[in-house]
């Protein structure tokens, strides 16, 4: 290699290393559990403190509603954090934070014990929120938060609602199905009732909550998102149940579904 070469080459590592130095200190993204949770380890040392840090927040919005949210470090000074969501956009409300590839992550100077932001939903379903945050300087810990839940209903819950009431309760199948990762279940309440939609596994776990909580007479479709579960044979069900009626009267219906990935 010539002289010169060998200069540009120096000159081209010192001002990519330079970048990076002055990258890292104004935050880090994809290190939450949502891209495989490395972390801040291998870069800081300091040990990992499982739930050093808490998302707190509403856990249920509809899509395209915005919901503010906190991160609370349990213990020091929060000084750095990476947060992420499933889909959806968020945005800085602590001016600490800045936004880079669609994550949230410190900016300078971010010292206190809690950031604010908020998370506007894009698709219906169980969504969630992920972080990793560390504290006090850069040698003392790091850890995620547990991630975060939030059941994201369509906009106008009726979406598919008809002119007229239907005679019966009836949960559809679901369509697509086979689905990956969206698919939309349809269900028909003859009059308002207390409902629960539920998806659980073939051991009967439950894998996500679709939807809790009061819904007018009509028919109406939720679109479930299951990205993040894996492939395979699950159940939905749904339960529904009118004001004055006893829990042995709810109507109760369960179909198979079927997520291929
Ligand atoms: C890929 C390596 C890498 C990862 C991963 C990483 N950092 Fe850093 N970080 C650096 C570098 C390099 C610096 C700047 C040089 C230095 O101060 O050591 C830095 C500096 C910082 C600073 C500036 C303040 C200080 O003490 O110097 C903070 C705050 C910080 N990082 C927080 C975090 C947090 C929080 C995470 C995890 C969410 C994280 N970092 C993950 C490499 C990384």
């Amino acid at each position: 290699m010539s002289c010169k070469k060998t200069i540009s080459a120096l000159l081209g590592l010192l001002v990519c290393s330079t970048i990076v130095a002055w990258a890292y200190p104004s935050g880090i993204t994809g290190v939450t559990r949502k891209s495989g949770g490395s972390g801040c380890a291998g870069c800081h040392s300091g040990a990992s403190i499982d739930g050093l840090v808490t998302i707190s927040g509403p856990t249920s919005l509809k899509v395209g509603q915005a919901g503010t949210y906190t991160l609370t470090i349990g213990s020091g000074t929060l000084i750095g954090c990476d947060i992420a969501a499933s889909s959806g956009t968020l945005a800085k409300i602590s001016t600490a934070l800045r936004l880079a590839d669609g994550e949230l992550t410190q900016s300078q100077g971010l010292t206190g014990t809690s950031v604010q932001f908020t998370w506007t939903p894009s698709v219906a379903g169980a969504e969630m929120l992920y972080a990793t945050g560390a504290r006090d300087s850069k040698k003392g810990g790091w850890g995620h938060s547990a991630d975060f839940g939030v059941i994201v209903t369509p906009a106008g819950l009726s979406g598919i609602d008809q002119e007229e009431t239907p005679a019966t309760f009836s949960l559809d199948q679901n369509f697509p199905n086979p689905f990956n990762p969206s698919t939309t279940i349809q269900f028909s309440l003859p009059r308002s009732a207390q409902v629960s939609l539920t998806v659980v596994n073939l051991i009967g776990e439950k894998v996500a909550t679709l939807v809790s909580r009061r819904i007018e007479q009509g028919t109406h479709a939720i679109q479930w998102n299951a990205s993040g579960i894996p492939s395979g044979m699950y159940f939905y069900r749904l339960e529904a149940r009118h004001d004055a009626e006893s829990p042995g009267q709810a109507f109760i219906q369960v179909r198979k579904l079927l997520l291929l990935k």
